[in-house]
């Protein structure tokens, strides 16, 4: 059974980017994939400190929830991301979780010796996002932080939702549309796992 890790980005918790993931995890899970779900913003984890412990062995020396989070990215095979746009990239909730990933860029990099771009694909990732304007570029910050953010992780962009003009928490519920595509990307996902 494909396992999939669904990852709430935002603060709120019933916000735009949570409804259409929960919708995702239910297509997922009708498809027969194991879905669980971590929300971050329950969860303690510090902002990367830059102190470079991860060197030794690549893994972050700051004891907290991020342990827990990165194990589990790592034991699935595909990964359900969402993130509100906040100032043209991600959340600062989902930026936190990504920055301290930077210990298996480390590991990946400096220890492992792997050379740039050149790694198998173990995962495959789905994006989520949504930003209250409607500008050509609203997502293109996001984009690319989340591609190098899946390069660490071994991971392709499997594909990415993104939602213009929804700013109020609810108002993703006047797109049914939007909700059956993304209820079609986790069905599709956990079956291309
Ligand atoms: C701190 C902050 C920064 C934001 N920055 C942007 C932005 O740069 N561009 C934009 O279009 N919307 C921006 N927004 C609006 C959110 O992207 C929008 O409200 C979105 O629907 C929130 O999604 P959520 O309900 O999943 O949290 C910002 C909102 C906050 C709170």
């Amino acid at each position: 059974m494909a396992q999939i890790l669904a990852v709430y980005g935002s603060p709120r918790r019933k916000g735009n980017t949570a409804t259409l993931l929960k919708h995702a995890v239910r297509g997922a899970v009708d498809a027969g994939a194991e879905v669980d779900e971590v929300v971050l913003r329950d969860l303690k984890i510090s902002p990367c400190l830059e102190i470079y412990a991860c060197k030794k062995e690549g893994r972050c020396a700051i004891k907290d929830d991020f342990h827990a989070v990165v194990d589990q990215i790592l034991s699935a095979k595909g990964l359900m991301l969402a993130s509100p746009i906040f100032f043209y990239t991600v959340s600062s909730h989902t930026k936190m979780l990504m920055d301290r990933c930077q210990s298996l860029w480390v590991k990946k990099y400096w220890i492992d010796k792997v050379p740039f771009g050149q790694w198998t694909p173990k995962r495959k990732g789905l994006f989520i996002s949504v930003g209250a304007t409607k500008g050509k570029k609203l997502f293109d910050g996001a984009l690319l932080t989340v591609k190098y953010f899946f390069d660490v992780l071994d991971m392709t962009l499997f594909r990415s939702l993104l939602y213009r003009g929804l700013d109020f928490e609810g108002d993703v519920l006047k797109h049914p549309e939007y909700l059956e595509e993304a209820y079609q990307a986790g069905y599709d996902l956990a079956k291309t796992l």
